[in-house]
């Protein structure tokens, strides 16, 4: 089947028609084949405005804003941020101006220094409200002062009895996806970029920090002042403030960390350098300056947040051999994939994790080899195909990497199929074009598209350009991006070093846990364990889990290899996941639940402590009764999304 590019290009022309329900008269009449010159895809200018437009939104195209210079005051005491939000605008905007904003009270606006009569749209439970505020043609400046309230969904107020050294209280923020509105009035979509100044107070034992340049000391008066140069959207303004102390690792990296956390940090961070030498040598320049990380308590809900300058981190990372640094070369890489050609809307969110995955092998690869790589893509093939057997059945629309997301919340679109069926998808395109030629396109795409922003369709004419008509058809790229399911050509998942963790798996569970020699017989030697890394033993784990291990299994593993005394917190949730998915009694019952329960309690985690609650509401009535417990008691101490999550979960059961 051999086809003419421009008829390629027609067809990408006609699924961007298929992908607008609003423009459906365009499909009858045809769509026009681009040139294979033409970076613009499609052509028609009305469709390509559509794919621009963000449901997630009430902002508009007229009324942009370009630059922001936020004063804030953070009162711990009342957990309530105070501000004034002095945004400038971009010239030849209309006569109004709107912001989102949600759970914000706004208690004046003023326009040039001159208070004006604004409107607040009743909020809507996703968006919140549109803030529209009346402006002359000429009109610069917008100030809009107000507070924060306790429905702040991106602020976690975390008391001081539960960090480290139980000195100060802690705050963080997580704007991503669409919760910078809910502290800073914004024009709160990736379509729009802004570079911003800030000065911030705060008590006077804290050091505040931003996604800008940061102080590393605190200063007696407790007042900060941060810049961000660099264009980026909302969903990357990020605070953080606590008893923080700083060290650096590196030229232009280092970590900030309660000061009990910081060394330990510092250890195992040290990569850092290295990893951004590797990340520019494949995909050019970092733009940023510097690349700084902020530990924060183990509430955080994410393992990372790529906040420019300073990514945001969970704790649970810092686990002392350094072996799940994958993190950070995530978040670095989003330096380029993210932050510096960024999604334009939550539709097209695989143009950022997707992309940012595959960057991350690409740095891992380099760091630790191909061995290394292929285990952690081999556990991304695992993810992958354990994901869409769910999706498959409850959302099969959903396993789109081209998401359609309108009406609802873009955090529904953070799954494996942007993740990792967009991992998979990229690198086949290396797999079919060969590495050079493969890197040489992608550091253009970055270095055409910096401080831009991508939609999928954009990318798809970037791509028809440089490969051949065979190639696309070799790879379907169509039912790659915009078919259900996983396409029959995905990668498959080849790992050396897991081959004998497999042998091990098969072993376990080709034995009866209650025969007398059962111990002896699945036993793998040390000479064999002892070079294992944590992503051996998550295999190992998982591999029991699918395999249907009983909790005489599981019993027989632990005593082997002591899972339950493991300090590696990613080891742990692995193995409490799959342990209650059993019929856990019998295996040191009181222990086990004490364990779990302490777990829940003080780890915040969505990816470990989801699949942990998840496993116990399989199981019966008694686990189920367990899980809301624990739930209730531990929910408090969870960040805003993660509760949010876990309520929807739990909603079936109670
Ligand atoms: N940007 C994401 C986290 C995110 C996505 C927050 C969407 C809110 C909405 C971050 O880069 C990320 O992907 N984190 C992963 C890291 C992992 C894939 C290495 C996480 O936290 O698990
Ligand atoms: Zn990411």
């Amino acid at each position: 089947m051999r086809r003419s590019k421009a008829a390629l290009l027609g067809t990408i022309g006609a699924l961007v028609f298929t992908a607008c329900s609003n423009v459906e008269t365009a499909k009858e009449s045809g769509a026009t084949p681009v040139s294979a010159s033409a970076v613009d895809i499609p052509v028609d200018t009305s469709v390509r405005e559509a794919l621009f437009v963000d449901p997630h939104s009430y902002s508009t195209e007229e009324a942009k804003v370009n630059s922001l210079h936020w004063e804030a005051e953070v009162d711990f005491d009342a957990e309530v941020i105070r501000a004034t939000a002095n945004w400038t605008l971009e010239e030849g905007h209309g006569d109004t101006v709107i912001f989102d904003s949600k759970a914000l009270d706004i208690s004046s606006v003023a326009v040039d220094g001159e208070q004006v009569d604004f409107e607040l749209s009743g909020p809507d439970e996703l968006l919140g409200s549109a803030l529209a505020v009346p402006v002359s043609p000429s009109a610069k400046e917008v100030s809009i002062t107000y507070a924060t309230t306790e429905h702040a969904e991106a602020l976690q107020w975390y008391p001081r009895e539960l960090t480290q050294g139980k000195r100060q209280p802690f705050l963080f923020t997580q704007s991503q996806a669409i919760l910078a509105r809910t502290w800073v009035p914004c024009q709160d979509r990736p379509g729009v970029r802004f570079t911003y100044t800030a000065k911030v107070k705060v008590p006077k034992e804290t050091l505040a920090l931003m996604s800008a340049s940061n102080p590393s000391v605190k200063n007696e008066e407790g007042i900060y002042e941060f810049s961000m140069p660099q264009p980026i959207p909302s969903y990357l303004l990020a605070l953080g403030v606590g008893d923080l102390e700083f060290i650096a690792i590196g030229e232009r990296s280092g970590v900030y960390a309660e000061p009990e956390m910081v060394r330990n940090a510092a250890f195992e961070f040290a990569q850092t350098e290295d990893m951004i030498i590797k990340a520019e040598s494949l995909y050019g320049p970092y733009y940023w300056g510097r690349y700084d990380m902020l530990v924060l308590p183990p509430s955080f809900p994410f393992g990372g947040m790529e906040n420019p300058r300073l990514t945001f981190l969970t704790p649970t990372v810092v686990v002392g051999d350094r072996s799940l640094v994958s993190l950070i070369a995530h978040e670095l890489a989003h330096s380029w994939s993210g932050n510096l050609v960024t999604n334009a809307t939550w539709n097209d969110f695989w143009i950022n994790e997707g992309f940012t995955v595959y960057f991350e092998m690409r740095i891992m690869e380099l760091l630790y080899g191909a061995d290394y790589a292929d285990m952690l893509e081999a556990l991304s093939y695992d993810d992958l195909q354990q994901g869409l057997v769910d999706m498959l059945e409850n959302d099969p629309e959903a396993t789109r990497l081209k998401q359609d997301l309108a009406g609802r919340n873009p955090d529904d679109g953070v799954n494996v199929i942007a993740y990792d069926k967009g991992f998979h998808f990229l690198k086949l395109c290396e797999n079919t074009l060969g590495r050079d030629r493969w890197d040489a396109f992608l550091k253009s795409y970055f270095d055409r598209y910096k401080f831009k922003t991508m939609v999928t369709e954009v990318f798809l004419g970037e791509l028809a350009k440089e490969m051949t008509a065979e190639e696309w058809q070799k790879i379907g790229v169509e039912q790659w991006v915009y078919g259900k399911g996983l396409p029959a050509n995905c990668p498959p998942a080849i790992s050396n070093r897991f081959v004998q963790v497999d042998e091990g798996v098969k072993m376990m569970l080709g034995v009866d846990p209650d025969a007398a020699n059962a111990k002896e017989l699945v036993y793998l030697d040390q000479k064999t364990t002892l070079r294992w890394s944590t992503h051996e033993w998550l295999r190992y784990i998982r591999g029991l889990q699918a395999g249907g291990a009983t909790v005489g299994h599981y019993a027989l593993a632990d005593a082997n290899y002591g899972f339950s005394g493991s300090p590696n917190p990613e080891v742990i949730a692995a193995w409490y996941t799959a342990v209650l998915s059993t019929d856990y009694r019998g295996y040191d019952e009181a222990i086990f639940r004490n364990k779990v329960n302490s777990f829940l309690r003080s780890v915040g985690r969505r990816k470990f402590i989801v699949p942990m609650y998840e496993s116990m509401l399989a199981g019966d009535e008694q686990r189920q009764t367990w899980a809301k417990q624990v739930y209730m008691e531990a929910r408090a101490s969870y960040h805003p999304l993660a509760q949010q999550t876990l309520d929807k979960i739990f909603e079936d059961y109670l």
